[in-house]
């Protein structure tokens, strides 16, 4: 298995053919989801005692089980949060893997580690963080968020008042699943402030006037929302800044999705406030063109971080050495062993520069804005709001829930485009509608024009 003859070169080189070929193809097919019955029935048993062999179970890919996947970097794919990486990231995500190096300690990824960090100081840099605040790259924004709480809670709980006590965290019900479920798993309790729209300092100080003594002691950390998942809301985070530099509280920004606008001159204005921030999430697999998987945590005081998450272990002391000396990612996250995630958005970086990201991210925007004008000048469709970020929620007028689904289903069954349904509440109940997110900057207006045409 780990020698080199003729079939490894073989293998490469196919690998390689098929890699080129996915890079530089302009059109992929939207892949069909089929159920695991029908995918075993396709291609039977693949794990055997003496193996089926690599040019068979990659024919069976290339055949089969690839395209029951739907690219995320298809243009037409504006569901969920797309995501759209460089080609230059791809290559480097290859070149990741095949360098086998451990990002957890300098010792071992001081290469990998340099260039992770590079491209981390201009995150930060967009962040208008004060000096000493830094990052490093998470398998994604759940682990980042959940690095951010656990943070936070451990700072919190230096007080000795509060060392065994269950702490409370306030957010709005816009933020994302995953900072509630990471407060489950953080073991810490969640009050949600009822709202989907922009969650205003006011509000938040009006929900912290609301708690009982208990809750009010108990409570230690904000998570405000920089771009909500569903439609891209900006939380007011200048307000939410102060309140919680006024009442000693954490101040987490979740900016998973919306962080890559920060880069956006065009946008940058709404992210006011979020320079107090004392940790902040950012998804370099969403916004920023990176590959999965790539997020994002940063801290204002990155020390805290350390105190919560550095790991101790008598085989772990020698990387914590004055010899082995240099930047732990693994101090400042949930995570010991780790890809060096971070890499491919180096070389993405490097290669194309900062400014082709502002542009890549401002057509997003752009594309946003474009729909938003095309679903307006149309007699059967409405705007549920303006577009926020690369958010654009809208109705078919005379469209219930079931049409909505049927029609993502319709459109993935042609292999056209994956266009999800969400909800938004409307003051009266929460009603069915659609929404687009844009992340790649390959979709044109033309894709837009025929996924609204499929709708009348
Ligand atoms: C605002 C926000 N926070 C957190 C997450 C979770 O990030 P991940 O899926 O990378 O774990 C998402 C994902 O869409 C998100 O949009």
């Amino acid at each position: 298995m780990h020698k080199i003859d003729i079939e490894l070169i073989e293998m490469t080189l196919d690998v390689m053919k098929y890699v080129i070929g996915r890079v530089s193809e302009t059109e992929h097919q939207i892949g069909k989801p089929k159920k695991a019955e029908e995918l075993k029935a396709i291609v039977g048993e693949t794990i055997t005692a003496k193996g089926v062999g690599g040019e068979y179970a990659f024919n069976l890919w290339k055949e089969h089980l690839s395209k029951a996947n739907v690219p995320v970097d298809h243009p037409r794919n504006l569901a969920f949060v797309p995501a759209s990486p460089t080609r230059a990231a791809i290559m480097f995500d290859l070149i990741t893997s095949a360098s086998s190096i451990h990002g957890a300690y300098w010792m071992e990824g001081a290469g990998g580690i340099f260039c992770e960090n590079e491209a981390m100081r201009w995150i930060v840099s967009l962040t208008g963080l004060p000096k000493g605040a830094f990052g490093v790259f998470t398998s994604g924004g759940t682990a980042a968020n959940l690095s951010a709480i656990v943070t936070a809670r451990e700072y919190w709980r230096e007080n000795p008042e509060y060392k065994r006590k269950k702490g409370l965290i306030i957010t709005s019900t816009g933020a994302h699943s995953s900072v509630k479920a990471m407060a489950k798993v953080a073991d810490v309790d969640i009050l949600l402030v009822e709202s989907e729209e922009r969650l205003e300092g006011k509000d938040l100080q009006k929900t912290i006037d609301s708690l009982t003594e208990h809750q009010r002691k108990c409570l230690f950390a904000v998570v405000a929302t920089g771009g909500t998942t569903n439609a891209g809301i900006i939380d007011d985070l200048d307000g939410v800044a102060n309140i919680c530099e006024k009442e000693n509280l954490w101040f987490h920004v979740d900016a998973a999705y919306g962080g890559g606008a920060l880069a956006a001159d065009s946008v940058r204005h709404l992210f006011i406030g979020i320079e107090k921030a004392d940790s902040i999430t950012i998804d370099p697999h969403k916004w920023m063109f990176s590959p999965y998987d790539c997020g994002a945590v940063i801290y204002k005081n990155p020390e805290l971080a350390k105190k919560a998450h550095s790991q101790q272990g008598s085989y772990l002391d020698i990387f914590k050495d004055e010899g082995a000396h240099g930047f732990n990612p693994s101090d400042y996250q949930i995570q010991l062993t780790r890809r060096v995630r971070g890499l491919p958005l180096w070389f993405s970086l490097a290669t194309h520069g900062t400014d082709r990201f502002k542009e890549a991210i401002e057509r997003g925007l752009e594309l946003a804005q474009i729909a938003g004008k095309m679903i307006e000048a149309h007699p059967d469709l409405e705007l549920v709001r303006a577009p926020s970020l690369s958010c654009v929620l809208f109705r078919r007028l005379g469209w219930e829930n079931k049409d909505y689904t049927e029609w993502t289903y319709e459109n993935h069954r042609k292999g056209f485009a994956l266009v999800t349904p969400t909800k938004w509440n409307n003051g009266e109940r929460f009603e069915a509608v659609s929404r687009f997110c844009f992340i790649n900057p390959d979709t044109t207006e033309n894709d837009i024009r025929l996924i609204l045409d499929t709708m009348i």
